[in-house]
């Protein structure tokens, strides 16, 4: 994780007016719509370059600098808050973090011995009032001390009940926000009405949350993360409740009904050193891509309400909390160009050319558009501030144009009329448009592909004599390739006879790849080397795979029920293809292979015997990444030629480390990795280890 990044640097006085301006105008659209013209990043390098200014030029400062200010001095609302709702001060490494606890234990004189560790939840702040357990209002955040009543609201939020378990009066704070799925469910909604979609969830939920008389309702969640008794509460409840430890009062509104992150697979923990909290960052940070809703960071604060009591607030946010704010995953840029490729199996697909931004880590030039149908009904144009996202491993994606930004020198995309690759028509009658001569359109990538080192393997085989053999019309598909006679080969220029036999040898050989390398090479969307590899370890044979259905292919772990029915779809347009190759004497079988036992049936192997690996293999039950180098009797292996001997040793091959990694191989240059691993704890060995541990499995 990096320091906090650079500020704008503001030259004189009319620079510094102008950014103020343009802060406000910002907070104003962030905190009102949920829109902006500026991403959460550009809008932090902006405050800090105010920052600075007003540090050198104190008798500068202007009254309206959103410094220091909850919400930017964006003022919304009119309803009186009871405690001011405060934001949070932040941190952007771990070193921070330590100088900041260091400070606060300074500060308190005396070690803090318990932190509650939470994710900062990427929504909005509400504050959910209930007298006698009844829900009776809702108040935005607005400028920290007046917010805007929205309790129209009430009945449209999972996670925020109309009656607490108990008759209790107590406010309730946290974040109101879009679930992915909402989100999905309100931008369809939104699309069926008018024909645009939201930039982000976040914006969803600002204006699900203020729209009163829109002529759909789009659901929204809210998590908890605090809960406030009035001070002059004498009730039994408030006395109970009243210097319990933070991580006790989330619990507490958790029995009341309310849902807080406890829920989730990042929930609240309590940590008593720093080390352990930087490990929870970690694995925070780690889940983040895969989580159900946006966290833009973590929250740390301290537990017992005697620290806090003591540490006390700022103007700002308190001093017994901060916030370690995670890379940004959305960025807004310029979309300069779109790109159509056409992938093997003749799908033509679009992709945006960026103006490179640095967003989780990687920088970004090029993002997925989808199809046609996605450009369109975006309202997409070359030129477009664009809204980017991307996170951990995930396909950087182009979220929605920036409209209010617009100059009007934007151009329409041009949508091309014939196959870009091949000039033949296109099929526009599915989402994903598709050249009209599907595989063909692209074999020599689709016969490259298929006779790859890690599927066929077949040496010899250059994408030159691809398309030598194509233009003679002696293959159209890969299994033609199992046809070739000794005479069509030699009969290629420059194709001596020694590089025929050569040839034919390789393909010959070909014949005994593995199912998991067969299925491989067919291409099938999805479906890569590991995919392919459990494909083939759950069903054993072709014969098996063509005749499972949707359901049964959605059994394979990792292929959905979003993916499956694409599978078998493919697999029916391929059979004459896969017909060929059982007719050359493909292998069509996995060496070895045995069923996978019934769900629920009793395996008899005992309580001991290892989850889901064969006992009595090496890796068996284990979880196991490869990183850096390999050397010694691995060193000619490739990473998917690893892969495969992890799995035939029984375990399960990943490339990302987690706590439930069992085992990590690192080599020579190994990186992030091996660090990650030594924080979680998780074995290490070197190639030369973990090749005695597998022994002539290699
Ligand atoms: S505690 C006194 N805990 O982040 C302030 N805030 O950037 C107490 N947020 O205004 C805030 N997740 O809206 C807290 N687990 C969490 C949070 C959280 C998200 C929001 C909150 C706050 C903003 C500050």
């Amino acid at each position: 994780m990096t320091d906090a990044p650079p500020s704008t640097l503001l030259a004189d006085q009319s620079a510094y007016a102008e950014a103020v301006q343009l802060a406000l105008d910002a907070a104003a659209a962030y905190y009102g719509d949920g829109t902006s013209s500026l991403d959460d990043d550009a809008y932090d390098h902006l405050v800090r370059g105010i920052q600075a200014y007003e540090a050198e030029h104190p008798d500068e400062v202007l009254p309206t600098s959103p410094t220091g200010k909850v919400a930017g001095g964006a003022v919304v609302g009119d309803v009186p808050h009871m405690v001011p709702m405060l934001s949070l001060d932040n941190v952007f490494s771990a070193e921070k973090l330590v100088e900041w606890a260091a400070s606060l234990e300074r500060r308190l004189g005396r070690p803090v011995t318990a932190w509650s560790v939470e994710p900062k939840l990427d929504g909005l702040a509400i504050a959910a009032r209930y007298r006698s357990g009844r829900l009776v209002q809702l108040v935005t955040r607005g400028d920290g001390t007046k917010g805007e009543d929205v309790s129209h609201a009430i009945g449209t939020i999972v996670g925020l009940p109309a009656r607490l378990a108990e008759p209790v009066t107590v406010e309730l704070r946290g974040e109101v926000m879009m679930t992915t799925s909402q989100f999905e469910d309100a931008c369809a909604k939104r699309q069926a009405h008018d024909g645009t979609t939201f930039a982000n969830p976040r914006s969803a939920a600002a204006g699900a949350l203020r729209a009163q008389d829109r002529p759909y309702v789009c659901e929204l969640t809210f998590f908890s993360y605090s809960a406030l008794l009035h001070s002059d509460d004498a009730s039994e409840q408030a006395a109970s409740l009243r210097g319990l430890p933070h991580s006790e009062v989330m619990a507490w509104v958790a029995a009341q009904g309310a849902q807080t992150p406890a829920v989730t697979d990042v929930g609240g923990i309590v940590a008593t050193t720093l080390e352990r909290i930087q490990e929870r960052v970690e694995e925070i940070a780690a889940k983040r891509a895969d989580l159900a809703f946006g966290i833009d960071g973590i929250v740390i604060k301290c537990d017992l309400a005697a620290d806090q009591a003591q540490a006390g607030f700022g103007s700002r946010a308190p001093r017994w909390a901060i916030a370690y704010k995670l890379p940004a995953t959305e960025k807004i840029t310029k979309l300069l160009d779109v790109e159509w490729n056409v992938g093997r199996s003749g799908i033509i697909a679009p992709r945006a050319v960026l103006e490179p931004v640095v967003l989780d880590g990687s920088t970004v030039t090029y993002a997925t558009l989808h199809n046609v149908a996605d450009i369109t009904r975006r309202g997409l144009m070359l030129g477009d501030s664009v809204v980017v996202y991307k996170a951990g491993d995930v396909i950087p994606r182009v979220e929605a144009p920036v409209v209010h930004l617009r100059t009007g020198d934007e151009k329409p995309i041009p949508i091309p009329q014939v196959c870009p690759l091949c000039g033949d028509e296109i099929d526009a009658s599915q989402e994903r448009w598709r050249c009209v001569r599907g595989r063909a359109c692209r074999a020599i990538a689709s016969i490259g592909y298929a006779a790859g080192r890690d599927q066929l393997d077949i040496e010899g085989l250059a994408e030159s004599r691809i398309q030598q053999m194509l233009d003679a019309g002696l293959i159209a598909d890969f299994a033609d390739l199992f046809y070739l006679t000794r005479e069509q080969v030699l009969g290629l220029e420059r194709m001596g006879a020694t590089s025929t036999d050569n040839l034919l040898a390789a393909i010959e050989r070909a014949k005994a790849q593995p199912l998991s390398r067969v299925f491989c090479a067919l291409g099938v969307r999805g479906t890569g080397r590991s995919m392919s590899r459990r494909i083939a370890k759950h069903f054993g044979s072709m014969d098996a795979i063509r005749t499972a259905d949707a359901q049964a292919i959605e059994a394979v772990e990792g292929l959905g029920p979003k993916k499956a029915p694409g599978v078998v779809a493919e697999l029916v347009e391929l059979a004459p293809l896969i017909d060929k190759l059982v007719a050359a004497g493909v292998t069509m079988t996995e060496p070895g292979w045995t069923p996978p036992p019934a769900p629920g049936s009793d395996t008899s192997a005992g309580d001991d015997a290892e989850p889901g690996g064969t006992p009595g293999l090496p890796l068996a039950g284990m979880s196991v990444v490869v990183t850096g180098s390999m050397s010694g009797a691995l060193e000619a292996l490739t990473r998917n030629q690893m892969n495969e001997l992890i799995e035939r040793a029984g375990g399960k091959s990943s490339s990302s480390v987690s706590k439930k990694t069992s085992l990590l191989v690192a080599g020579e240059n190994a990186g992030s990795k091996r660090a990650k691993a030594e924080t979680l704890g998780v074995r290490i060995v070197g190639p030369e280890e973990f090749a005695d541990l597998v022994g002539d499995l290699i």
